[in-house]
């Protein structure tokens, strides 16, 4: 396993929209292995490939306080929406900048492991939140998009603050 370079907002890598898996094959087990470590290396509750500079649709989470329960979804799919939850966003790719977006409560999701196994969940709260805020990124969209462009505007001129002070 590896822990991969994550990109940071505003690369313009993170706007590729990802593609669908259509081989569950090594590759991808490596690749998913490879998320995880990352994920819980960085430390954080969620990756999508697109963050990794791999623009396929794979998303890896774990909101469990033991970090024991991780959840695979290759191709997912929202096939159901309902309520409206504002729980506080972050993302590994936009270090320090926390925000609320409005998202749905619980959702149903249809998708596949890594093995290649169709399955279906359900989820509210943090996981439902979590896995929306993933989906958003392979296609191509990163939270803080969601914002006022006024936001947007003071997010990246704290992001070239902090670049220039670290370069
Ligand atoms: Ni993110």
């Amino acid at each position: 396993m590896a822990i991969l370079n994550i990109l940071r907002y505003p690369d313009a890598r993170l706007h590729k929209v990802a593609e669908p898996v259509k081989v569950f094959d090594e590759s991808l087990k490596r690749l998913v292995a490879d998320m995880a470590e990352t994920m819980y290396a960085a430390p954080g509750i969620g990756l999508a490939a697109s963050q990794v500079d791999v623009h396929k649709q794979v998303i890896v989470v774990d909101v469990s306080e033991r970090r024991d329960s991780l959840v695979v979804l290759v191709n997912p799919e929202i096939i159901e929406a309902i309520g409206v939850s504002d729980i506080e966003e972050g993302c590994l790719s936009v270090p320090g900048i926390y925000d609320t977006i409005e998202r749905a409560e619980r959702i149903k999701v249809r998708a596949f492991d890594q093995n290649g196994n169709a399955f279906m969940l359900q989820a509210q709260g943090l996981l439902s939140v979590c896995i929306q805020h993933e989906m958003d990124h392979l296609r191509g969209k990163v939270f803080v998009e969601h914002l006022s462009q006024l936001k947007q505007q003071r997010i990246r001129a704290r992001i070239a603050k902090q670049l220039r002070k670290s370069a």
